[in-house]
């Protein structure tokens, strides 16, 4: 599984492969969020711009999608290893700086330990499904023989008939 090496918080997170980076970010706890974003987000319909992350290098090579047409726009004046998370999709494994507006203090010493450590690069497929077990037959109810005399005990409508036919 390809991991998201969130560098600020110090974490490493597995993902699978395809998953929304914002989703794992919240599902895991990481504070992707500024002041502004804390108080309003749009909720990753990539319309706030709160949700920056830094691509750092040292992850693999095309570890998140391609920019969508939404960041294209949103992130002009912004630098190019910027993404929203709410539009980014985990290929590979990747090492992100969240909220790279705010800065890090000692930003050159925590990249440095943040490369020093190399990151699996991560299947990119999703695994195999486990095995459908095999179909087993409900237990439970027993139905009626049905054929050349053997009496009915329904009629067409669906109404109970004597066992005499009557
Ligand atoms: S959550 Fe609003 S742009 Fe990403």
């Amino acid at each position: 599984m390809p991991v998201i090496r969130f560098v600020r918080e110090q974490r490493d997170v597995e993902c699978y492969p395809g998953e929304n980076l914002r989703e794992v970010a919240l599902r895991e706890g990481i504070e992707l969020y500024g002041l502004k974003g804390r108080l309003g987000n749009c909720g990753g319909c990539g319309q706030c711009i709160t949700c920056f992350v830094e691509v750092v290098e040292g992850g693999a090579d095309n570890a998140l999608t391609e920019q969508t047409s939404v960041e294209l726009l949103k992130l002009k004046r912004r630098p190019q290893t910027w993404r929203l998370a709410c539009q980014a999709l985990v290929q590979k494994s990747v090492m992100v700086l969240t909220r790279p507006q705010v800065g890090l203090s000692d930003r050159e010493n925590d990249l440095g330990r943040a490369r020093s450590i190399p990151l699996p690069e991560g299947p990119t497929a999703w695994p195999e499904p486990p095995a459908a077990p095999e179909a087993v037959e409900p237990q439970g109810f027993e139905t009626a023989p049905e054929g050349p005399g053997v009496p009915s005990t329904t009629s067409d409508e669906g109404g109970v008939l004597p066992a005499d036919g009557r």
